[in-house]
């Protein structure tokens, strides 16, 4: 069976490359195509990873719009699609790329398994335009890789036959302990330095992300001043590495420079990132991988969001539904870090054999 493998953003690329890992160790062929729907973002997983892609469709256009990616992504990966008889597409979660491609190979008579499937919100709108991509990413696909019960409870609900269904836990989880494994072993770099220079982590320690179309504009401007008036608080560093959506710096450089205790940084390497995750107090997030990952380092996330589709975590109360209402911001990030944690729990997202698990039932069922 030819295997391609197919991704194109940072958390995309962290979370398919245990399975390419994987691949690799068991002898399984299988050729990597990256989109490129994210540019440094995404390198900088390939690097930390070792992944060397056989094909880029380098499509990412500054501040690109939704249909012209789209349009790119198709026409880009029917050129790949042409050129060689795959007989399967692995693609990854909810992303443009991740609908885009299922639905070129779709076009072309090409089975695609789908990994993190299942995750459902069933709000159109929120996140938007994840939910539609990862139910359209489902209809399309022969395989379905779901990371809990839920999800692939999910997935029978729609008619999805229960065979054609494999719960794995997230590849996430894989990831991150390969990563904390090699800090663990003295990995260090020049960014991981700069952190321990300027930040004193001495003090409580708030790590921030955001990218979520859907808050473009009032919901960024509403997180912005939650984190004005945290950063009132005595002994409170904000660390906000700020995603390269040129709609988030805008907001956010223009609310947030020039507090001392607030420090936007770029955005961080994978390892850079999971060691400042593992210093933080409280993470004030929108983001679905970071929802996965920081029960597994025990800190608490505030989802500034509507509607998570990651709700294993808030029944766990590992993570806290809080929108992006700057007073329910403030309020509930102060009273979780007035708490004493309690001892940590069992990830519900996994706990690390997710891409074994997959790559498992690659080799038993879809190699020939
Ligand atoms: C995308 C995904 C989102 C995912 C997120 C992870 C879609 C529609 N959105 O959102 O599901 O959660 O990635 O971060 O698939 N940019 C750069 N360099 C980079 C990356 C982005 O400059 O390495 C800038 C570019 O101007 C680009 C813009 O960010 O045009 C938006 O990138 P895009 O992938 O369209 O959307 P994200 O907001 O990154
Ligand atoms: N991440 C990273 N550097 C950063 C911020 C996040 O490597 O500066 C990692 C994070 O650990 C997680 C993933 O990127 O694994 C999440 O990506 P993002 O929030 O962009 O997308 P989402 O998960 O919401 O789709």
């Amino acid at each position: 069976m030819k295997l391609l493998i197919c991704f194109g953003t940072r958390p995309e690329a962290i979370k398919m490359a245990p399975v390419c890992l994987e691949l690799t160790k068991q002898n399984i062929p299988f050729k990597l195509c990256v989109t490129a729907q994210h540019r440094e973002m995404l390198d900088q997983v390939l690097d930390f990873f070792d992944l060397i892609p056989d094909y880029d469709l380098n499509v990412m256009q500054p501040n690109q719009n939704l249909n012209t990616l789209s349009s790119r992504i198709l026409l880009e990966m029917d050129t790949i699609l042409e050129k060689e008889a795959f007989k399967m597409v692995l693609v990854h979660g909810d992303t443009t790329t991740s609908s885009l491609v299922a639905l070129a190979a779709f076009h072309r008579h090409i089975k695609v398994a789908h990994v993190e499937a299942g995750l459902r919100t069933y709000n159109k709108q929120s996140p938007f335009p994840e939910e539609l991509n990862r139910q359209l990413t489902g209809r399309i696909s022969e395989y379905h890789f779901a990371p809990t019960k839920q999800a692939k409870t999910n997935l029978l609900q729609e008619g999805v036959n229960t065979h054609a269904v494999v719960v794995t836990g997230n590849t996430v989880i894989d990831a991150l302990n390969i990563t904390l494994e090699k800090i663990k072993h003295g990995y260090n770099n020049s960014f991981i330095e700069k952190l321990k220079r300027t930040i004193n982590f001495n003090n409580n320690v708030i790590l921030v992300t955001g990218h979520r179309r859907e808050s473009f504009g009032e919901g960024f401007e509403n997180v912005c001043n939650a984190l004005l008036e945290l950063a009132n608080t005595k002994d409170i560093e904000i660390v906000y590495p700020v995603h390269l959506n040129p709609h988030v710096q805008k907001t956010v450089f223009n609310r947030l420079s020039g507090v001392s205790n607030i420090h936007l940084i770029a955005p961080l390497d994978y390892p850079s990132f999971v060691w400042l995750m593992s210093q933080s107090n409280l993470i004030i997030s929108d983001s679905g991988g970071i929802q996965e990952e920081a029960p597994s380092l025990n800190i608490p996330v505030l989802v500034t969001r509507a509607t998570t589709e990651r709700f294993e975590g808030v029944k766990a109360q590992c993570s806290f539904l809080v929108g992006t209402e700057t007073k329910k911001i403030i309020a509930t990030a102060k009273q979780i870090m007035g708490k004493e944690r309690t001892s940590k729990l069992s990830n519900p997202y996994g706990n690390g054999d997710a891409a074994v698990k997959i790559v498992d039932f690659i080799k038993n069922n879809l190699i020939d």
